[in-house]
């Protein structure tokens, strides 16, 4: 799947149940053409915006405007400068500008083109724009469309915390063009794999087991298996953003951060700037693997085999060298937005496909974890 296939192939939908909230996720190889059509046929927006970057744009924002064009809804695209920069309040501000410029009102909708950082950030600005109007996903990227572009949570970066200013707002739909993936770059590819990957473990075993005897394919971009592994992905993220929209206290959505406690430590006391966020999820599957095996909740046999295919995907099971010493990535976990009252909270698996949130865990146990963590 390295070259945009030139016929659509078969459609696959899955639907995100949150009454009237709800929607679709349409996945497709080929589907960017078509987009215009199908927006026309089901919404009646009076002016679209597309937000993408200055990489994103040049690759997919010119098929994304013809189709428009063609289907005859009115629009322009506006590209920003590419990076997790993006989320600031001063591109948010000046994207208001450009929604008012534009004449957007309250029956147009914003189209994030992009990867997690213009998903987030364009359904941020639609959540507050005029109160809020609507917001069409495509991601581009296989991160946002396995994990991002689902769910409806928006967020910008504050300087004290990154995503610290959101709102939950669902998308009216989601379009993923499997094709998008044929240009991503090899690491990004991993790095979305590592979000795959978790859903295997967190709530289900036959896909885990699935992604063991597929990966090879994955990696070469065979492009059934990954519409097989996307459309998986994102229904378990649909069932369980289904049962718990908004995060609520002892509801299964906190189960979607597995790995996500160590993750965002490292990310934070990295500055955001060696680990892509995929990656940084990768070493926090194995730590938290470790952590769970070292509580006697899981079996250390299968924490290793997560981590033997973690690896295989060619991500990092180890910190680096030059990684900050344990103590510090120790203090940022306390940081965690899930951490509440100074007790550290993670997510856990007792066997493959099941995991549970355990709220008390005692600091010296996870401090142990990143001491004992291997470098290399
Ligand atoms: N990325 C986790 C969630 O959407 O809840």
């Amino acid at each position: 799947m390295t070259t945009p296939q030139s016929t659509p192939g078969a459609s696959q939908i899955v639907p995100v149940e949150l009454g009237a909230r709800s929607y679709q996720i349409r996945i497709q190889a080929g589907l960017l053409p078509l987009l215009g059509q199908d927006l026309a046929a089901r919404f009646k927006f009076s002016r679209v915006l597309v937000v993408s970057d200055q990489h994103i744009g040049p690759l997919h924002g010119g098929t994304l405007a013809t189709s428009l064009h063609r289907a005859g809804v009115p629009g322009e695209i506006f590209l920003l400068p590419p990076g997790e920069g993006a989320k600031s309040w001063e591109v948010c501000g000046s994207l208001y500008g450009v929604c008012f410029q534009q004449g957007l009102d309250r029956g147009s909708a914003l189209i994030a083109l992009g990867g997690g950082v213009i998903g987030d950030l364009t359904g941020f600005v639609a959540a507050t724009y005029m109160r809020g109007i609507d917001f069409v996903q495509v991601p581009t990227t296989l991160l946002a469309m396995v994990d991002a572009s689902v769910g409806g949570k928006t967020a910008i970066d504050h300087p004290q915390s990154k995503n610290g200013i959101g709102a939950f707002h669902q998308p009216r739909a989601v379009y993923i063009d499997t094709d998008a993936l044929g240009t991503l770059p090899a690491r990004e590819l991993r790095a979305g794999l590592a979000e795959v990957l978790k859903y295997g473990v967190l709530e289900d075993a036959a896909f885990f087991e699935w992604l063991e005897a597929n990966l090879a394919k994955l990696l070469a971009r065979d492009g059934a298996a990954l519409a097989y592994a996307i459309r998986r992905s994102c229904e378990i993220k649909a069932a369980i953003v289904g049962q718990d929209e908004r995060e609520s206290e002892g509801g299964r959505r906190a189960l979607l951060n597995y790995g996500h406690t160590f993750a965002h430590a490292l990310e934070s006391c990295t500055n955001y700037q060696s680990y892509l966020h995929g990656e940084a999820v990768a070493v926090g599957m194995v730590l938290a693997g470790q952590l769970a095996a070292r509580r006697g909740l899981w079996s250390k046999a299968e924490a290793e085999r997560v981590e033997a295919l973690i690896s295989k995907a060619g991500l990092p099971v180890k910190l680096r060298k030059d990684d900050p010493p344990p103590e510090d990535l120790h203090a940022a976990t306390f940081r965690d937005k899930k951490t509440r009252g100074g007790k550290l909270r993670f997510v856990l698996a007792t066997r493959l496909g099941a995991t549970e949130v355990f709220k008390d865990v005692p600091a010296d146990e996870a401090l142990k974890v990143w001491q004992d963590a291997p470098r290399g």
